[in-house]
Formats: C-alpha cells, sequence, structure tokens
C-alpha cells in the first residue's frame, strides 16, 4: 500500500486532496503546522503529523515511510533556503516521488514574484532527480470568496483593476480532483499539466453573481493606484503589494489564459463552472 504526504493538509487544495484520497487502499499523512487547530481531519486512512518548513526538526518524522509527497509552497520571502532543507531530508528518507502545485509561467528568472518563488522551488525539485510531476493551475475561483467577498456581500460591487479582458479560472476542488490522480495512477513522472476549467471576464462574473445571488453585482474596474492604495491601507506587506499588482496587470493585459484540455484529460469530468462555485458558496456573498 502507498503512503502519501499532503503537506499543506489544512489549506484550500490540501484539505481537499485529503478528502480526495480518504477511503482509499492508501495511507495519507495530513502534514500540518498546528494539529490540535485540524484535528478534524483525520481518521479512516489520515493520520495527522507535524510539518512545517520553518521548523526542520518536523521533517524527519513527517517524511518517515513516506513514497509520495504533496507540496503547495506558501508563498513567503526567503522559502528557497527551508524549501532545500526539506527536499534533502525528503531524498534522505526515500521518497519516491513528488507531485507540485505550481503556476503559469513558472520561472526562476522571471520579473513577477510568484513565477520566480513557484520556478525557484521547480528548480530544487528538478536538481533532487526524485521523479515528480507539476500542475500549474489559473486563478482560483475560491479568491473572490477568500479575498472579494466583503464588498460583494455589502456593496453589490467587485472593486478589482483587472480590466476586462478574458481569464482562465477554476475551483480549487477540481484541482485537489487532478492531484489525486497523478497520486494515485502510474505515467505522469516528468509530466506538467495545466489546470483550467473556463474562461471569463470580470463582467461576465458580475453578471452570474447578479443570476446566482439574485441582487445586482456590478464590476468596477478600479486605476492600479487605488487598488495599491487600498492594500496599503490595509497594511499588507510591500512585497506581496506588488506581487499582486504585477497579477492584476497581467489579467488586465489578458495574458492569463490557459489551455483546458489537460485539466478534462485528468479528472474525466466536467469541472466546476463559476454558477455552480457562487450556487455552492452563496452565504459568502449574501
Ligand atoms: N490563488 C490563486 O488564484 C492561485 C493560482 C495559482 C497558483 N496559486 C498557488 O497556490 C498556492 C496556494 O494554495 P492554497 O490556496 O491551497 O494555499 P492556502 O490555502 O493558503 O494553504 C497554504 C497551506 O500551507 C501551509 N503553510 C503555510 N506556511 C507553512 C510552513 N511554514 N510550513 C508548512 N506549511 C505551511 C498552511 O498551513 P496553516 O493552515 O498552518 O497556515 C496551509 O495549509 C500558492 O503557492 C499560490 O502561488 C494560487
Amino acid at each position: 500500500m502507498k503512503n502519501i504526504l499532503v503537506t499543506g493538509a489544512s489549506g484550500n487544495i490540501g484539505s481537499r486532496l485529503i478528502e480526495h484520497l480518504r477511503g482509499k487502499e492508501l495511507n495519507v499523512k495530513a502534514g500540518l503546522r498546528n494539529i490540535e487547530k485540524s484535528k478534524t481531519i483525520g481518521g479512516d486512512n489520515v493520520e495527522l503529523v507535524e510539518f512545517d518548513y520553518d521548523r526542520p526538526e518536523t521533517f524527519k518524522n513527517a517524511f518517515s515511510g513516506i513514497d509520495k509527497l504533496f507540496i503547495v509552497p506558501p508563498m513567503v520571502p526567503d522559502f528557497k533556503q527551508r524549501f532545500r532543507a526539506a527536499i534533502e531530508s525528503a531524498k534522505k528518507a526515500g521518497i519516491k516521488y513528488i507531485a507540485k502545485l505550481s503556476v503559469s509561467g513558472a520561472d526562476s528568472t522571471s520579473e513577477n514574484t510568484f513565477q520566480k518563488m513557484h520556478g525557484e522551488v521547480e528548480e530544487i525539485v528538478r536538481n533532487s532527480h526524485i521523479a515528480h510531476v507539476t500542475i500549474n493551475p489559473v486563478e482560483f475561483y475560491q479568491n473572490y470568496s477568500n479575498f472579494y467577498s466583503a464588498s460583494i456581500k455589502n456593496e453589490g460591487k467587485i472593486y478589482l483593476p483587472q480590466g476586462k479582458s478574458v481569464k482562465s479560472m477554476i475551483d480549487v476542488d477540481d484541482i485537489a480532483a487532478a492531484f489525486a490522480v497523478v497520486l494515485t495512477e502510474n505515467g505522469h513522472e516528468g509530466k506538467m499539466y495545466n489546470a483550467a476549467a473556463y474562461d471569463y471576464t470580470n463582467p461576465e462574473i458580475a453578471e452570474i453573481f447578479t443570476k446566482e445571488l439574485g441582487k445586482p453585482v456590478e464590476y468596477i474596474d478600479v486605476p492600479e493606484e487605488a487598488a495599491r492604495n487600498e492594500m496599503q491601507n490595509h497594511n499588507m506587506p510591500e512585497w506581496f503589494i506588488n506581487a499582486m499588482m504585477q497579477l492584476h496587470y497581467a489579467w488586465k493585459q489578458g495574458w492569463m489564459v490557459a489551455p483546458h484540455e489537460d485539466l478534462f484529460s485528468l479528472i474525466k469530468k466536467n469541472p466546476k463552472t463559476f454558477n455552480e462555485f457562487v450556487k455552492e458558496n452563496a452565504g459568502a456573498f449574501k
């Protein structure tokens, strides 16, 4: 029986991946920084284990007996060194396969912060010579519930500096489903897959909210300076504000469109639409 460690098991994708692996003929370890906070994840074939990149002393126990590793790199500055130490430890522990969450356009030489961070992590995985597979998702539908829901709920407005270009999007549960496939089936070593479900513009997204919530929701294409000021007013760190502004700019230019075929070939069903996402999460926006 295979043994899989899911790091970031309390996160958007990690928590859903655990559910896709639950009950299968596998031993699953859910890697958590704080076990007390996420106790309900355990049970069935899922065991909880401490895993924290900031506490290398957690690596040995977390990696012990593991064949396959799921990685969701936290987007924090100076992550590279901590990640390198973790991969060295994974190699020593005999881990044979890594499934890594990345992002479209990941490249260690990119001028865009998130693409650069993911590119650096990928280089470390490649240099480890452990077999690996990478999945590059486009924008999560859940950004609208995790980050933009307050103004939708309180004012019926989506304020973003993203223009009106089309962008590819996906539900995190479909990303998790794709990872469950590459972690449980053979033949994905060395592959890199796009994970994109459908394309939408922000005005279309506002129309979908209007229809599914039964109240008017409008998209406001805000100037970049206003978006930057808003993040500064929320005391977000400057590096993160810059990284987000780079992303918004790419969305505005219509650069964030990815092919859809890979996702369909992995999950073998139609992925969730944005309408379905809004219906399922209506409580977050009303
Ligand atoms: N949002 C998007 O549209 C989008 C699109 C493409 C790619 N991505 C990529 O997706 C990733 C985010 O995925 P997500 O939404 O699933 O993340 P998430 O919900 O923010 O979860 C991050 C997970 O990592 C854990 N974590 C944070 N710091 C850690 C540390 N030092 N050691 C061990 N674990 C740690 C968190 O644990 P705690 O619960 O303890 O904090 C949490 O379980 C990023 O790499 C991002 O670049 C995002």
